[in-house]
C-alpha cells in the first residue's frame, strides 16, 4: 500500500493540491488498491474494473494529492439516456477530508454534461454519513430509500442532482 499512502496532515505542504485525470487500463492495479483500502463491502472485482476501464459507456477518474494517487470515481452512461449514474467513489482513508471526493464528483458531473446528461444519480448506504454530507453539500437531493439494497442487506438512499452546464 506504500504507493497509495498520501502525505499525512503534518507532512502536507501548503502546495499540496488535488489533481484529477482520466484512468486508463494501466491504472487497474492502482484502482484495485484504492478499492481494497476504501471498502469493506461490495468491492468491485478486478474483472469488473478491467471491463469498466475499457467500456465506452463508463468514465473512471483518478485523483492524486501531492502527486500520490489517492482516490477514484466511476460514472456510467446509457445510450439514449440523459441520466448518468455514479457507480463508485472512494478516497483512501488517510487522505479523506481534503477535497478529493468533491473534486472527483466535479469531474463526474463535467463528464456527464459533456455527454449530454442533465442528471447524475447515485445510491449510498443510509449510515454512510461522510458520503451523504458530501453529496448534500454538492447539491444532491434525496429521492428514494431502498431496503435490502446491499449484499449485507443494508438499505440505500438514492440521491440525484440536476446538472447545469456552465
Ligand atoms: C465519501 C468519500 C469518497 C469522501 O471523500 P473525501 O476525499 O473525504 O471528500 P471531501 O474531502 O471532498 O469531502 C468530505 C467531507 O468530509 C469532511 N471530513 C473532514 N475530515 C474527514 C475525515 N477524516 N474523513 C472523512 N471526511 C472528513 C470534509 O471536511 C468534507 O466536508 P466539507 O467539505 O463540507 O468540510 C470518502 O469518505 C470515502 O472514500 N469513503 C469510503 C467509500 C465510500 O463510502 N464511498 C461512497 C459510496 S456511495
Amino acid at each position: 500500500m506504500s504507493g497509495l499512502t498520501a502525505p499525512s496532515k503534518a507532512q502536507r505542504a501548503p502546495a499540496d493540491r488535488v489533481t484529477v485525470r482520466g484512468a486508463t487500463p494501466a491504472d487497474a492495479p492502482t484502482l484495485e488498491a484504492i478499492e481494497a483500502a476504501s471498502f469493506i463491502y461490495d468491492r468491485l472485482s478486478s474483472r469488473s474494473l478491467a471491463r469498466n476501464l475499457r467500456s465506452p459507456t463508463a468514465n473512471i477518474f483518478l485523483a492524486a494529492i501531492g502527486g500520490v494517487l489517492a482516490g477514484y470515481a466511476m460514472v456510467f452512461f446509457r445510450r439514449g439516456s440523459t441520466l448518468a449514474r455514479l457507480y463508485s467513489i472512494a478516497s483512501v482513508p488517510n487522505a479523506r477530508g481534503r477535497g478529493i471526493g468533491s473534486r472527483l464528483m466535479e469531474a463526474c458531473e463535467h463528464a456527464a454534461i459533456k455527454r449530454g446528461c442533465d442528471r447524475l444519480r447515485l445510491e449510498v448506504r443510509e449510515k454512510n454519513r461522510p458520503a451523504i454530507a458530501m453529496y448534500e453539500r454538492l447539491g444532491y437531493r434525496r429521492i428514494g430509500r431502498y431496503e435490502n439494497y446491499y449484499q449485507d442487506g443494508a438499505p440505500a438512499l438514492r440521491f440525484e442532482k440536476q446538472l447545469v452546464s456552465t
